[in-house]
C-alpha cells in the first residue's frame, strides 16, 4: 500500500478550516517523504493492526514534524529561505503567521490524536504520552543545537541529534507498536530498532549541507558543526551506513516485518 498517498489524503481531513488553513496548508501539505508517518503505519502493519486505528498517529507525527521544520526555517533559527523545493511559510507569508502556523500545527497534532473515535481511551493516553515526549525532547534538542559551537563534540552532537530529529522518529515506530498492541519483549525489539534508525537519520542529513540547494529541495545558512564537518563527509557517510545496517539487524528478530525493511532501505539510499 502506499502510505504516503493516504498521508496526504488523510492530512486533508484533519486541517479544521479557519484563518490560519492556507499556511498550515502551505507546510503540511505535499513534497516532504513521509518517513515519520509511513514508519507508522508500516510498524503497526507487522502486527496486522486496523487501518482505521493508525491514521491520526501518522498524521499527527506529519503535524509536529511540519511545525519543527517552519520553526527551524525561521529567521531566529537556521534562518532558511526554502524548504521542500518552495519558499519557507516566513518568506511566502510573514515571520508572525510562520510562527502561527507552527504553532496551531503542533496544537493540531494533539488534537487530532485526542479526537479520534477509533481508540480506546488507554491506546489514546500511551499515544499522546509518546507523542508530547518526542515533541518536547524535539525542542530540548533544538535548543541545544542553537546553542551548539565550534567546540561541541561528537557526544554531545549524537545527544542533540537523538534529541531534535532521534525523538520524533522514535516515536513513530513505537507508537505503530501501540497501536497494534504489541508485548512488552516486542516494544523492546522496536525500540533499539528504533534508536539506530533515530541516530542515522540526522548525520545522514548532516551529510547532505554540502549538496545544492535545489538536489535537496531547501537551503542550508548554518555552518553548524556537525557529524559531517567534524569527521569528513565520506566518513560520518560510513557511520550512518552502519547505523542503518544495525536497525536491519534488530529488524531481523521480528517477522513479517519486510515492508519495514523497505522503508528502511529506502531511508538509507535516500539522494535528500
Ligand atoms: C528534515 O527531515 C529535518 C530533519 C529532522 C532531519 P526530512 O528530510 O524527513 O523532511 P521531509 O519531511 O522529508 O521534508
Ligand atoms: C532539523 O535539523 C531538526 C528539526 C527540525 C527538529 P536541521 O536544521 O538540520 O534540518 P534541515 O536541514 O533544516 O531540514
Ligand atoms: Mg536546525
Ligand atoms: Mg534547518
Ligand atoms: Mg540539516
Amino acid at each position: 500500500m502506499d502510505y504516503q498517498q493516504i498521508i496526504e489524503t488523510k492530512l486533508i481531513d484533519f486541517i479544521p478550516k479557519n484563518t490560519l488553513d492556507e499556511s498550515i496548508k502551505y507546510s503540511l501539505l505535499g513534497g516532504g517523504k513521509r518517513f515519520r508517518g509511513s514508519l507508522c503505519y508500516l510498524t503497526a502493519n507487522i502486527f496486522n493492526a486496523d487501518l482505521q486505528k493508525i491514521h491520526s498517529s501518522s498524521c499527527a507525527l506529519e503535524m509536529i514534524h511540519a511545525y519543527s521544520l517552519i520553526h527551524d526555517d525561521l529567521p531566529a533559527m537556521d534562518d532558511d529561505d526554502t524548504r521542500r523545493g518552495k519558499p519557507t511559510s516566513h518568506k511566502k507569508f510573514d515571520e508572525a503567521t510562520a510562527i502561527l502556523a507552527g504553532d496551531g500545527l503542533q496544537t493540531l497534532a494533539f488534537k487530532t490524536i485526542s479526537e479520534d473515535k477509533n481508540l480506546e481511551s488507554d491506546v489514546k493516553i500511551k499515544l499522546l504520552q509518546i507523542l508530547t515526549n518526542a515533541s518536547f525532547d524535539m525542542v530540548l534538542g533544538q535548543k541545544l543545537d542553537i546553542d551548539s559551537n565550534d567546540k561541541t563534540t561528537l557526544k554531545e552532537l549524537e545527544n542533540i541529534n537523538q534529541l531534535k530529529t532521534g525523538a520524533l522518529l522514535k516515536a513513530s515506530v513505537l507508537m505503530g507498536g501501540i497501536i497494534a498492541k504489541v508485548d512488552e519483549k516486542t516494544n523492546d525489539i522496536l525500540s533499539d530498532f528504533a534508536n539506530f534508525l533515530a541516530k542515522a537519520y540526522q548525520v545522514q542529513d548532516d551529510c547532505f549541507d554540502d549538496k545544492s540547494d535545489v538536489e535537496i529541495g531547501k537551503t542550508n545558512n548554518s555552518d553548524k558543526t556537525t557529524f559531517a564537518t567534524i569527521l569528513g563527509t565520506e566518513k560520518a557517510t560510513k557511520h550512518y551506513q552502519e547505523l542503518y545496517d544495525n536497525a536491519l539487524k534488530e529488524l531481523q528478530k521480528i517477522d513479517n516485518s519486510d515492508n519495514v525493511k523497505a522503508i528502511v532501505l529506502k531511508m538509507k539510499n535516500r539522494k535528500f
